[in-house]
């Protein structure tokens, strides 16, 4: 008996992130493995439907990879009862509309971050899908990073004794696009179009904070945009209106202070694009995409400031590296095999809608505090 499969729309996959992490890495991932495995065994093969509004582009997308669905009418996808799921990675501004159609037409929905781009059209996404009684979910591919993986391991196995700060520093040179090409979508750096880093990062931020350490209680965050002037695919000069920085400092229940730094203008000095170095009472831990290194108190050297003598110690030696001590497989595609688990076995799924709406609010509060130059607190 051949596995049974399931029709999933994917709006949005010519995109960066449709294409790439979800359509090529997940989807199609997950049928060469031989489908998703369900609890009693059973596989089940995802059929994945292309959408979106260019006929041409869609075309050549499922030609390349042997795909036999695709449209440019996304009501008659969803109008097709085969297709039990709906996914969206279009860019941020359009997904409401869309999400809400296919909310509408009784789909279970699936969602790059951030779901929308104000609270209020987050909340309402959340309820009109709790009304609908679907399943819904939000992508929040950080937390099934190797390196943060390994330092959840760390922090459930109670290496840090009290945890007393977090510091993230993510980012890198997003070139302007005049001498370099930018190596991201213009539309990022533009307010009216749902760009800017705030929009963008806080709500990854808010999932990757409450996951690991706990929810925030305040923001304080500084927004700003370093490069005013950028050049677009086309090669047109444009006014970059939307943030390209944000220094945020972030209370966490237990009082742990985060402070997280995104930006698209820093020239990387790092061993990773993201970092977050986590100190504790008992230890400390710097955390990357990929790995992690962590400093026990036992093992934690004894500076002493002193600017005449040059510095002999090489701090960085004193740290030893977390083990993998398992495979990694790609954050996004374990992130799709639970949500599709989520749907057809009911199997658990945190990441929903309302944790959508959650990281949006964050955004939103910092853009706020960053306007009215002030901490906010986020009501719980
Ligand atoms: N999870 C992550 O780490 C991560 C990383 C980057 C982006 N994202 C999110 O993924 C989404 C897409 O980002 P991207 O970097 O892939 O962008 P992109 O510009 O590469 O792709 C956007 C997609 O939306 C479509 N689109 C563009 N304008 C549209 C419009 N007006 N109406 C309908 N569709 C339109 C494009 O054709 C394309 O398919 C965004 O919401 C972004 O926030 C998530």
């Amino acid at each position: 008996m051949s596995p049974r499969s399931i029709g999933v729309v994917m709006n949005g996959v010519t995109g960066r992130m449709g294409y790439r992490q979800h359509l090529v890495r997940s989807v199609l991932a997950i049928n060469e493995q031989g489908g998703v495995a369900l609890s009693d065994g059973e596989r089940v093969l995802l059929r994945p439907v292309l959408v979106g509004r260019s006929a041409a582009k869609l075309e050549k997308l499922a030609t390349d990879h042997g795909i036999a669905d695709w449209t440019t009418d996304l009501d008659a996808a969803l109008a097709d009862d085969d297709n039990l799921i709906y996914f969206d990675a279009q860019v941020t501004q359009a997904r409401v509309k869309a999400v809400l159609k296919a909310i509408e037409a009784g789909k279970h929905i699936y969602a790059e971050k951030p779901t929308a781009e104000t609270v209020e059209d987050a909340l309402a996404l959340a309820d009109a899908a709790e009304a609908k009684g679907i399943k819904n979910g939000v992508v929040q591919d950080k937390l099934f990073l190797p390196g943060l993986l390994k330092l959840k391991r760390l922090i459930d196995g109670g290496f840090f004794g009290r945890i007393l700060s977090v510091r993230g520093e993510f980012g890198y040179w997003v070139f302007e696009g005049d001498w370099q090409a930018a190596q991201r979508p213009s539309w990022n750096y533009r307010a009216e179009d749902g760009g800017g880093i705030v929009l963008d990062m806080f709500p990854h931020w808010a999932y990757v904070l409450e996951n690991l350490f706990g929810r925030v209680n305040s923001v304080y965050a500084q927004a700003v945009t370093h490069i005013p002037e950028r050049v677009d695919e086309q090669g047109e000069t444009y006014t970059a209106t939307a943030d390209d920085a944000a220094y945020g400092v972030f209370e966490l229940e237990g009082g742990i202070i985060a402070q997280i730094n995104s930006s698209w203008s820093v020239r990387v000095n790092r061993d990773e694009l993201v970092e977050f170095q986590v100190d504790g009472t008992h230890g400390s831990a710097v955390a990357g995409l990929r790995n992690c290194r962590f400093q026990h108190r036992a093992a934690t050297p004894k500076p002493v400031w002193n600017p005449d003598l040059p510095v002999t110690a090489r701090f960085r030696d004193d740290w030893q590296e977390v083990p993998d001590n398992a495979e990694f497989d790609n954050g996004f595609k374990i992130q799709w095999e639970m949500f599709v688990r989520h749907v057809l076995e009911d199997a658990p799924f945190p990441h929903d809608f309302a944790s959508g709406a959650r990281g949006v609010r964050l955004a939103e509060l910092g853009l706020q505090s960053s306007a009215e130059g002030r901490r906010l607190v986020v009501e719980p």
